[in-house]
């Protein structure tokens, strides 16, 4: 029997590209979205869209907040696995929103946790994020270092859904890995992240803002590597402490519960302005740099320690920046006809 997936955030960007490529395995996916305004809803709209071609794919058009709904979708589809992935991750409006920030990857997740456990899945999956890391600056960033530096409010979201997990799973035993993704970028990608702001800019004669006057460095990663690393973990159940078969070196599996968080990024730091340069490259035409300072929340670099990843899954992301790049300008250019 093919399995049955549960995905929140179907409508988003890397919610989108997981459905996507687990329907094409043969997967049975259940979405649910709020199409939330954080960003275009034409571009949430037309991903759902693409998705429902598929009749393996349903989905219900709700909040996380409402926790009658998410269990109901959760009771009538009875998932194997649930990947949480849905949260408001868009920096101004979590800025501008910070009551619907707490709502939304706070109470949200933990309806989604709730989900989980009645009728008990095989394996919750959850997105954290880079920047529960906030200041460390030890690179590359391993999973089993301290985290508690966090310089904004959706990354402390983030590091409080990581920490609710884990209490979640030991108390209920719900196997559950919290994945950290690292700049996520490629097709269908979201509006308010440097790639697509530098590509809209440089085709509309507009600067770009570039942060610490260049001095910022990311380890930018391609959504297809992304999301082939999330269908390995689903294979991945973190075992409980009393029925454990062997150990890895540097797991951050928990002594105390069936609880592992690991990194997925592409772990090359690429400067910004290189990426500039491949953005430039790809569309035949130079940016216009407008040198800032620090942005405060921003932090200087940025780069994943994947060893974890691929002890486990034996993979790791491997696209290269400049033909990732590519990608994205090529489906930017058709779907906005520019
Ligand atoms: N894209 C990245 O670079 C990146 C990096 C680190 C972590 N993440 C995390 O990965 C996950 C997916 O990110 P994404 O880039 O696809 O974001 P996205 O904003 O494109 O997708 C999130 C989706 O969730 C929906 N949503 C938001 N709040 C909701 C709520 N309360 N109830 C129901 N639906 C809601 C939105 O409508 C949206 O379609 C998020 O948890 C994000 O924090 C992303």
């Amino acid at each position: 029997m093919p399995k049955r997936i549960f995905i929140t955030g179907t409508a988003g960007f890397i919610g989108y590209h997981l459905a996507r490529v687990l329907l094409a395995e043969g997967f049975f996916v259940h979405g649910i979205d709020g199409l939330t305004d954080d960003y275009d809803l034409k571009l949430k709209r037309h991903r759902l869209g693409l998705l429902l071609r598929n009749e393996r794919f349903t989905t219900d058009e709700a909040m996380l907040e409402d926790a009658d709904r998410v269990r109901s979708a959760a009771e009538w589809f009875r998932p194997d696995i649930i990947v949480h992935l849905a949260a408001q991750s868009v920096a101004r409006h979590s800025l501008e929103n910070p009551r619907d920030l707490l709502d939304s990857n706070i109470i949200g997740t933990l309806n989604v946790m709730e989900a989980a456990r009645t009728p008990e899945v095989d394996h919750l999956l959850m997105a954290s994020s880079s920047s529960v890391y906030g200041a460390n600056d030890d690179m590359p960033l391993n999973e089993t270092e301290k985290a508690d530096t966090q310089l904004t409010a959706y990354a402390a979201t983030k590091k409080a859904n990581e920490s609710m997990a884990h209490a979640h799973a030991h108390v209920w035993g719900v196997p559950t890995t919290m994945l950290r993704f690292f700049n996520v970028y490629g097709p269908l990608g979201r509006p308010d992240v440097v790639l697509f702001k530098f590509v809209d800019a440089i085709l509309s004669d507009r600067p770009i803002d570039v942060y610490n006057n260049g001095g910022i460095y990311r380890d930018f990663t391609y959504v297809d590597d992304l999301v082939r690393c999330i269908r390995l973990l689903m294979d991945v159940v973190p075992e409980g402490p009393g029925n454990r078969s062997g150990t890895i070196e540097g797991d951050s599996l928990s002594a105390v519960a069936p609880f592992r968080i690991v990194n997925i990024g592409n772990t090359k730091m690429v400067r910004l302005l290189d990426f500039v340069e491949a953005i430039e490259v790809c569309l035949e035409k130079p940016a216009q740099r407008n040198l800032m300072p620090m942005q405060t929340g921003d932090v200087p670099a940025s780069c994943a320690d994947a060893t974890l990843l691929h002890a486990l899954t034996g993979y790791r992301p491997q696209t290269d920046y400049r033909e990732g790049v590519g990608r994205f300008v090529e489906w930017y250019r058709e779907y906005y006809q520019r």
